[in-house]
């Protein structure tokens, strides 16, 4: 019998308040699996072996377009994939990157035993726009490098690994709200003043040299000055001010959205901030008469990868 690769690709924030498209973090501990394995005929075929339905057609599904953009028209042989979804599609934590990433390092590794990261980007990039409908890569260049990336939105073959000089430690709560990554761009503005676009420049800056040199402190304010795209956004996530209220209180460094949201994240400096900061958002959200799901998490330095036995299994 052939045999089964299975890989595991962690969840990722992105956008980091004013990184739109341009800055991602890999999170430890919540991710998705896929397996991967030969069967005799052509293309790919997808089942779901956990979790919500997804679309099963080869070119709206991740996986399936991450698989055939490795698989090429090479061969006579199809892909079948299993896809067990750790990450709630529609969240903001990078979900249907982490599928199109664990599929592309599946698919790579029945392919050859020696597989070489940079030589999937452009793969997990079509994945992510199978569902999204842009080839943005802050969340799939993080899911499959680990930790955080820099990626030139409208060049994201050109990226680079942004090495935090200090530990972080994250709160991250979901709101029961379903964001489509696909609408939520729709809704953003097709230009925006100069002055803002100026002001978000400066801040990215800042943040990237901030979270460079370990000052958590400085990271944190930069995160939460995003002028272009948050204020938009976050007329979809009603307990958005709230959540926000609620870290800052409990003494979070910075808090903004998660991608294209529902999901917010806060930036504290140790593991009892983070949770205290992840307790006192819940407590907000559902005051604000929204259910949500939140943990705490610290950035995955590792990326995709063969998955492990102990790998978490938990819905995030
Ligand atoms: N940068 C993307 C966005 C992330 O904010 O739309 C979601 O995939």
């Amino acid at each position: 019998m052939d045999r089964i690769v299975r890989a595991w690709a962690p969840a990722s924030l992105s956008n980091l308040g004013p990184g739109f498209d341009a800055l991602g973090l890999a999170l430890e501990g919540v991710g998705d699996l896929v397996e991967a394995s030969w069967f005799d005929g052509q293309g790919v075929r997808v089942k779901v072996g956990r979790g919500e339905s997804l679309p099963l057609d080869p070119d709206r599904n991740t996986a399936a377009r991450a698989a055939m953009t490795l698989l090429g028209s090479a061969g006579d042989r199809g892909i079948d994939l299993v896809i067990h979804k750790g990450i709630q599609p529609g969240s903001g934590l990078g979900s249907s990157a982490a599928s199109s990433v664990a599929a592309a390092w599946a698919v790579a590794r029945l392919m050859r035993e020696t597989v070489a990261k940079e030589d999937l980007v452009n793969a997990v990039l079509d994945g992510e726009s199978a569902v999204s409908g842009s080839r943005h890569g802050d969340n799939v260049l993080p899911s499959l490098f680990g930790g955080m990336v820099l990626v030139t939105p409208n060049e994201p073959s050109r990226y680079r690994a942004v090495s935090v000089g200090a530990p972080m430690f994250l709160a991250i709560i979901r709101p029961d709200i379903r964001i489509l990554t696909r609408e939520a761009r729709a809704i953003l503005p097709a230009s925006v003043p100069l002055s803002d676009a100026v002001r978000n420049a400066a801040t990215l800056a800042f943040l990237i040299d901030a979270l460079r040199c370990g000052d958590l402190e400085t990271a944190g304010v930069m995160m939460e000055r995003d002028l272009l795209v948050e204020p938009v956004r976050a007329r979809l996530v009603p307990p958005y001010d709230a959540v926000r209220n609620a870290a800052r209180d409990a003494g979070a460094l910075g808090c903004a959205l998660s991608g294209s949201g529902p999901a917010m994240f806060a930036l504290t400096g140790d593991a009892d901030a983070a949770e205290r900061t992840r307790a006192a958002m819940e407590w907000a959200c559902r005051a604000a008469g929204v259910g949500c799901a939140s943990f705490t998490s610290t950035p995955d330095p590792h990326g995709a990868r063969d998955a492990r036995p102990d790998d978490p299994r938990v819905e995030a």
